[in-house]
C-alpha cells in the first residue's frame, strides 16, 4: 500500500509538506505543490484517516452526548447533529449519559484517547472545571455548562412567560409547574418564566411548584399529589412534553376533564403531544435547527481551534402551539 512517506520521496519532499498539501494548510510553492501533485497522481496515493489522524492527531470523528435517546426529544437533535458531522466528512458517536456525572466523565476520557475532535453535550451535571484539563473544542447543547463554553439553547425563561400566559389567557385562575430536574440550566429557566408571571398574583403559592425529572412516571406521580393536595389547580405547565404527557395521565386517573376543569401546556413540541387524547398544547422547540447549528458550530471551532477564542452562544426562539388541552374552556369562571 502506498504511504505518505512513498510520495514524499517520490517528490523529494518532506512528510510535513505532502501533508500541508493534503491538509492545504501552510505555505507551500506552486513548484513544490506541483510535485507533489505529480507523486500522488503517479502513485495513485489516497490518504486514509488513520494516517491523517495519526499526523495530526485528529480522528474527523465527533461525538454527542444526550441523558438519554429514549426520550423523544433528543433523537431529532442527534439525526441533525449526525447530518452535518457526514456531510463535512465526520464519523459521528452518539453517547447515553442517563446524566450521570461519572458516566459522562468516563466517555469524555474515552474518546480523548481515540481522538476524537471535538463533542457536543447536552448535560446538567458536568461542570465547566471537569471540562477544563480536557483541552478539546466542546459545544454545549439545550443546557448550558458554565459561561465559558459556547451553548446553543432555546429561549427558555421567555418560552416559559408565553405558555403561563397563555393557560391565563384561556381563563385560568390557578397555575401550577412541574419543573424539571434541578441543575440543569433549561429547567431553571423555565421555572423562573413561570414565576415571572405567576409570581406577581395574589394566590401564588409555591407548593404549586413540584419536582420533575423530565420523564412522564415522575410527572404523573407528582400530578397526582398535586391536584389531590390542591383541586383548585386548574392549569399546569410541564416542564417537557413527556412530563405533559404524565400529566394528562394523572388527570384521567383522577377524572378531571382537560382542558374544561384542568387546562395542560408542554414544552418541546414532540409528535406524541399531536396523539395523545387530548392532543397537548406546547412550546415547540426548533430541535432539528439547534441540533444542527450546534455541529456546525463545533466544525467550525475545530477547524479554527483555540482555546482561548470565544464562542458566540446562540439562543434560538420557541413556538406557542395551540392544541386540545388548552382549548378556550366554555365558562371562563371555572
Ligand atoms: O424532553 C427533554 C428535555 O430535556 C427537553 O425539554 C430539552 O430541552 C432537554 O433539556
Amino acid at each position: 500500500m502506498t504511504t505518505i512517506r512513498d510520495v514524499a520521496k517520490l517528490a523529494d519532499v518532506s512528510v510535513a509538506t505532502v501533508s500541508r498539501v493534503l491538509n492545504q494548510t501552510g505555505n507551500v510553492s506552486p513548484k513544490t505543490l506541483q510535485r507533489v501533485e505529480a507523486a500522488i497522481s503517479q502513485l495513485n496515493y489516497q490518504p486514509n484517516d488513520v494516517a491523517r489522524s495519526l499526523f495530526k492527531g485528529r480522528s474527523k470523528m465527533i461525538a454527542l452526548f444526550v441523558p438519554d435517546i429514549m426520550n423523544p426529544f433528543f433523537p431529532e437533535l442527534a439525526r441533525a447533529a449526525e447530518d452535518v458531522a457526514s456531510k463535512h466528512g465526520y464519523t459521528f458517536v452518539l453517547c447515553n449519559t442517563d446524566g450521570d456525572g461519572e458516566k459522562e466523565l468516563t466517555y469524555l476520557k474515552a474518546l480523548k484517547q481515540k481522538s476524537v475532535d471535538g463533542i457536543i453535550i447536552v448535560s446538567s451535571t458536568l461542570s465547566k472545571d471537569a471540562m477544563a484539563h480536557l483541552d478539546l473544542p466542546i459545544i454545549a447543547l439545550d443546557r448550558k455548562i458554565g459561561t465559558n463554553i459556547a451553548a446553543v439553547t432555546v429561549n427558555n425563561r421567555k418560552a416559559a412567560q408565553q405558555a403561563v400566559t397563555h393557560l391565563q389567557e384561556v381563563g385560568c385562575k390557578r397555575i401550577a409547574h412541574i419543573r424539571g430536574p434541578q441543575g440543569a440550566s433549561n429547567a431553571e429557566d423555565r421555572m423562573a418564566g413561570y414565576i415571572d408571571i405567576v409570581g406577581q398574583t395574589d394566590w401564588f403559592n409555591p407548593s404549586f411548584i413540584c419536582e420533575g425529572d423530565y420523564t412522564a412516571d415522575h410527572a404523573y406521580k407528582a400530578a397526582l399529589d398535586l391536584l389531590q393536595q390542591h383541586p383548585e389547580i386548574d392549569g399546569i405547565f410541564a416542564a417537557n412534553d413527556l412530563m405533559g404527557v404524565g400529566v394528562l395521565k394523572a388527570a384521567a386517573a383522577l377524572g378531571k376533564k382537560v382542558p374544561d376543569e384542568l387546562a395542560v401546556i408542554g414544552f418541546d413540541g414532540i409528535a406524541l403531544g399531536e396523539v395523545t387524547i387530548p392532543t397537548l398544547s406546547t412550546m415547540a422547540q426548533p430541535t432539528y435547527d439547534i441540533g444542527a447549528r450546534a455541529a456546525e458550530m463545533l466544525i467550525e471551532h475545530i477547524d479554527t481551534y483555540d482555546l482561548n477564542r470565544f464562542v458566540e452562544p446562540v439562543e434560538y426562539e420557541v413556538k406557542l402551539i395551540k392544541r386540545q388541552s388548552t382549548e378556550r374552556r366554555t365558562n371562563d369562571d371555572k
